[in-house]
């Protein structure tokens, strides 16, 4: 062991983590603290906020560029049509990429513990703890252990003169990334007050105006935007400024926490709300009924642990078998208009559409065969036979 013990702090510059620096010095006898701050597409004050807050705190700062991974993993989101409770996941999502990234610069730079700010009501101190106690580290989680109150920490921030003027972060918890951004907190927890639209940040109120733009996938992942190639972080990013612009990706739900804690959140995820639409319109196209019925059990499962932070267990990666298997035929365009507010899908086109017009119109011969149009007449004669012979034994049995 060496004599200098360092802990990695997932680091944002906002008042939890700001008040966990000295804490973890002064509570839990570390000498060193360094703070990491991973990018998964947060707005650029916010590394700003950390880096000022951090150089006043003469604290070690690492920044990690998570992005790209980050938006695979949302692709992946993409293929399962992954949503929880009508959340496409994002905050979920980001937590074990975070998680990952801190791990490594903590193992690098020779910590023996890490450390996150979340309290112990939410979920992200499961889905954090989740991928750190996979390590040998310690993991501390100071504003819950200590039971921290908002209130003490302010107090506490003024007494020591940490910098919180920056960390003053207004009366919502928002929590912002690449495929959404969530606001909770004060009076939005009150499930019947309507918000405002001062709590929007990515969209505009929906007008009369529409636009009608076209998706491409290959493997059921988007792979194009009005016909040229795109990056996932560049198609996640034009998305959410063009579609946000229309009114498109509001949610205002009622979520199940993991814990149980029922709490009302707001959401905005323009990007995510047209490629899942889009998604879901192309595989109506190209799947069978059973497999698009099946398939909405393995999105559920897939979904489920999405949301618990848990992408990287057993479960999910048989899913994915499945879904690999699936989305080869999932390769096509989609045109996808934004109409008051909605992103809906007006067209869609693939090479394995299970579609033939030839068949729908009783023409001549087709993959279908020979079939003729009377060779529905048994069929029909059939459908419905023991419904009607149970209906008249029941009838036979009244009085
Ligand atoms: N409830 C969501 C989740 O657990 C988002 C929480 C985001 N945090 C925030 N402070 N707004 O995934």
């Amino acid at each position: 062991m060496s004599d200098t013990e360092r802990v990695a702090l997932a680091f944002s510059g906002g008042l939890d983590t700001t008040v966990c620096v000295p804490l973890l010095e002064e509570e839990y006898g570390y000498d060193e603290v360094i703070g990491v701050t991973v990018d998964v597409g947060q707005p650029t004050p916010e590394f700003e906020e950390a880096e000022e807050t951090a150089e006043t705190l003469d604290l070690e700062h690492y920044v990690v560029d998570a992005k790209a991974e980050f938006a695979e993993l949302c692709f992946d989101a993409v293929r399962a049509n992954a949503s929880y409770q009508g959340y496409p996941l994002g905050t979920a999502l980001a937590r074990p990429v975070i998680a990952e990234a801190i791990l490594e610069v903590a193992t690098e730079q020779g910590c023996s513990g890490l450390a996150h700010g979340s309290t112990g009501k939410g979920n992200d101190q499961l889905r954090f703890e989740a991928v750190w106690r996979d390590s040998d580290l310690e993991v501390i989680a100071p504003v819950r252990e200590l039971g921290l109150t908002r209130e003490f920490e302010q107090e506490y921030a003024r007494e020591r003169g940490l910098p919180i003027e920056g960390g003053d972060e207004g009366k919502y918890s928002i929590d912002t990334n690449l495929w959404s951004r969530s606001i909770e907190g004060s009076e939005l927890e009150e499930p019947g007050y309507v918000p405002s639209e001062d709590i929007y940040e990515w969209t505009e109120a929906p007008t009369a105006e529409t636009e009608e733009i076209e998706v491409g996938f290959e493997d059921g992942y988007p792979v194009s935007l009005n016909g040229e190639a795109i990056e996932p972080v560049e198609l996640i990013e034009t998305l959410n400024e063009l579609a946000g612009g229309y009114g498109v990706g509001r949610s205002d739900i009622m979520e199940d926490r993991m814990l149980g804690l029922k709490v009302r959140e707001n959401y905005e995820h323009p990007a995510a709300t047209v490629l899942l639409n889009a998604h879901s319109a192309l595989e109506d196209l190209v799947l069978t009924k059973e497999e698009r019925a099946f398939k909405k059990q393995i999105d559920h499962e897939w979904s489920e642990k999405g949301y618990q932070g848990l992408v990287n267990a057993p479960l999910v990666d048989a899913l994915e078998g499945f879904i690999e298997k699936t989305q080869k035929r999932v390769a096509g365009t989609v045109t996808i208009r934004f109409e008051g507010g909605q992103a809906r899908p007006v067209g869609r086109e693939s090479k394995y559409a299970v579609y033939s017009a030839e068949a729908a119109s009783f023409n001549t011969e087709d993959v279908t065969g020979s079939i003729e149009q009377d060779d529905a007449t048994g069929v029909a004669k059939y459908h419905g036979f023991q419904e009607r012979l149970a209906n008249r034994v029941i009838e036979n049995n009244e009085e």
